[in-house]
């Protein structure tokens, strides 16, 4: 058993961000998934800060074909430039210069079909090379208010353990269908090494309660692994299945990250996370408040529970 590349730290993170998005069709039509916003800022920005939060400098995005809203947010927009210079609008210019500093590089890469997660990683393994690298999966936001996000937490985990790095958090049992559920050996503090692990298992053969949430740090070896998966769950090429394979070679740890998950591949998900943000947004709470009030009160609910 030969352990992970020690005290390397990750430079790369990868988003996968090729999938269909099915679940929120008719406007995944058009707009990616991960270009739906949260207030102003689209979920993908959200992912890019965590990464470049945890020391990211290059950042490889998983796209297909259709998807070249990702990569035009990315760019530079000359017009917009120019005009809101002209304006004197320097905050809003501000803001669309810097959604990535000027020391990361943005790399795009076409997954020439949707074959899954796991071969949507496979498609970054000439730009990552032979170094750990970081996943995050835009639709999964997680928000740790005021303290550091969870990729940094992982990073800093990985870093001092040398083991690739799971995210885990603890979901109701008859939820483990919709999951990879890990299963490990004990807990300390926030890590357990994993010694199992499986995708989406019926409740009464789920191992744990322990769900896979979107954000990795893997040791390059994953990729030779993903380049022997077969089709799995759902027919795709699973990342899980890959890091099955992996753990048996060397350690992986589950990460229990401090902060809220937002599933905001699911309609309710992204409900939740907007009444959130918009919550605890500075200029908009008070009125975000008294209009959820107001909701309430015109359909006549006095208590939800
Ligand atoms: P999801 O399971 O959320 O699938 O993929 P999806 O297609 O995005 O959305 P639904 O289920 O149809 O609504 C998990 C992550 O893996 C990426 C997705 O973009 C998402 O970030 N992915 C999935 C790929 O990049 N390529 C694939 O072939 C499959």
């Amino acid at each position: 058993m030969s352990p992970a590349a020690k005290q390397t730290r990750i430079r790369t993170a990868v988003f996968p961000v090729a999938g269909l998005g099915t679940r929120f069709l008719p406007a995944t039509k058009t707009v990616p998934k991960e270009m739906l916003p949260i207030i102003d800022k689209p979920l993908i920005q959200y992912a890019v800060d965590e990464a470049v939060e945890a020391g990211c400098d290059t950042l490889v995005f998983i796209t297909n074909r259709y998807k070249h809203a990702v990569a035009d947010y990315f760019d530079k927009a000359y017009e917009l430039e120019q005009k809101l210079e002209r304006a004197g609008k320097f905050e809003q210019l501000d803001l669309i210069r810097n959604v990535l500093p000027p020391n990361v590089r943005a790399v795009f890469v076409t997954q020439a079909e949707a074959l899954g997660l796991g071969h949507a990683v496979l498609c970054a393994k000439a730009i990552v090379g032979d170094q750990p690298f970081a996943v995050l999966l835009p639709d999964d936001l997680i928000w740790n208010k005021g303290g550091t996000g969870a990729l940094k937490q992982m990073a800093d985990a990985a870093e001092a353990t040398g083991a690739s790095m799971i995210a885990v958090q603890d979901v109701p049992r008859e939820q483990t269908s919709s999951y990879g559920i890990v299963a490990t050996e004990s807990f300390e503090s926030r890590q357990g090494r994993i010694s199992g692990i499986v995708e989406k298992p019926e409740p009464d053969v789920a191992p744990s309660t322990l769900a896979v949430v979107g954000r990795y740090v893997l040791s390059p070896r994953i990729f030779d692994l993903l380049e022997s998966t077969k089709p799995g769950a759902g027919g795709e090429i699973q990342l899980t299945d890959a890091i099955a394979g992996l753990l048996k070679q060397e350690p992986v740890n589950a990460y229990r990250f401090k902060g809220t998950r937002f599933d905001c591949g699911t309609h309710i998900g992204l409900i939740e996370a907007t009444i959130r943000y918009a919550l605890d947004h500075e200029k908009l709470s008070d009125v975000a408040m008294r209009l959820m009030q107001n909701a309430l009160d015109e359909l006549g609910v006095k208590d939800i529970h």
